[in-house]
């Protein structure tokens, strides 16, 4: 069953946090505050929560973007960097020349984005990458500037959704290609009853416990039971603009990857 969520609406007053309906300025306040308090374990989390599921969903989304050494890399809400920084992986898998600095992490918070260049101070990465601290919905960079966008885990927590959505199918060049790796409310049957029991019970747990801070947990079931089916996310990007769109569900049903071009 489709969601009734609005942040896929331009224009409406209020929106889903979680369960809670908020105004639009409330939102993205409350949004940063869980960000803001889980910056410091959130790579930490990701690991537990996920049992290092989310490396191999993330090496998927690398694997279907198959980066070449010329590819300019806008990875939207990109967090602590984790997309951006197996993207530069793969890109020394494939050349071990001189680059330019290619890939962009965007991301509206400041203590993720601290966090990021922390890790890509260790990596060696810092010339590779340029730091921008914006939202989705107003992204800082001129049209067509890009071949690649990611949003990973991140489009549940953007405020305007469409308005997102046509931000990074602006900033795309002719031909570019966007993917967005999220969570889905649609799991297989099978699965269903023994994902909720971990999402009530355990996830919030570990959140408490590890990242000290129950409630951003909570949060983050809630935006994932409140986020779009694969079809409707699809129907979402089509009004985008995006076209020859395709979704892979992975683990069950847990995650899917949405797939869409600028023509
Ligand atoms: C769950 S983290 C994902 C980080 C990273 N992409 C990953 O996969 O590990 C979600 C990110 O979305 C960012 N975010 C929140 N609101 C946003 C918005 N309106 N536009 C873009 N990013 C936003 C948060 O600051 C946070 O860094």
């Amino acid at each position: 069953m489709a969601n009734t969520s609005s942040n896929g609406t331009k224009g409406n007053a209020e929106t889903d946090f979680g369960f809670q309906r908020v105004s639009k300025e409330e939102h993205s306040g409350l949004v940063a505050g869980v960000f803001d308090s889980v910056a410091d374990r959130y790579d930490l989390m990701n690991d537990l929560m996920s049992g290092g599921l989310h490396r191999i969903w993330k090496q998927s989304l690398i694997d279907w973007i198959k980066p070449r050494p010329t590819t300019r890399l806008v990875d939207v809400a990109g967090g602590t960097g984790d997309v951006t920084f197996r993207f530069l992986e793969r890109l020394n898998d494939l050349t071990n020349d001189q680059r330019p600095q290619i890939a962009t992490i965007c991301d509206p918070n400041a203590a993720m984005l601290q966090v990021a260049r922390e890790r890509a101070l260790d990596k060696g990465y810092v010339g590779d990458i340029e730091f921008l601290e914006a939202p989705a919905e107003a992204l800082p960079l001129p049209d067509r500037s890009a071949d690649v966008c990611t949003i990973s885990f991140g489009l549940r927590n953007v405020t305007d959704r469409a308005a997102g959505l046509a931000e990074m199918h602006r900033i795309l060049e002719i031909g570019g290609h966007f993917l967005c790796l999220e969570f889905s409310p649609a799991i297989v049957p099978v699965l269903a009853p023994l994902y909720e029991a971990y999402s009530d019970r355990i996830l919030p747990w570990l959140g408490e416990h590890i990242a000290g801070d129950r409630e951003a947990y909570e949060y983050l079931v809630e935006s994932i039971r409140r986020f779009p089916e694969p079809d409707a996310l699809a129907t979402e990007m089509a009004a985008a603009g995006f076209k020859n769109i395709k979704c892979r569900s992975m683990s069950g049903g847990i995650v899917a990857i949405h797939s869409g071009w600028r023509v």
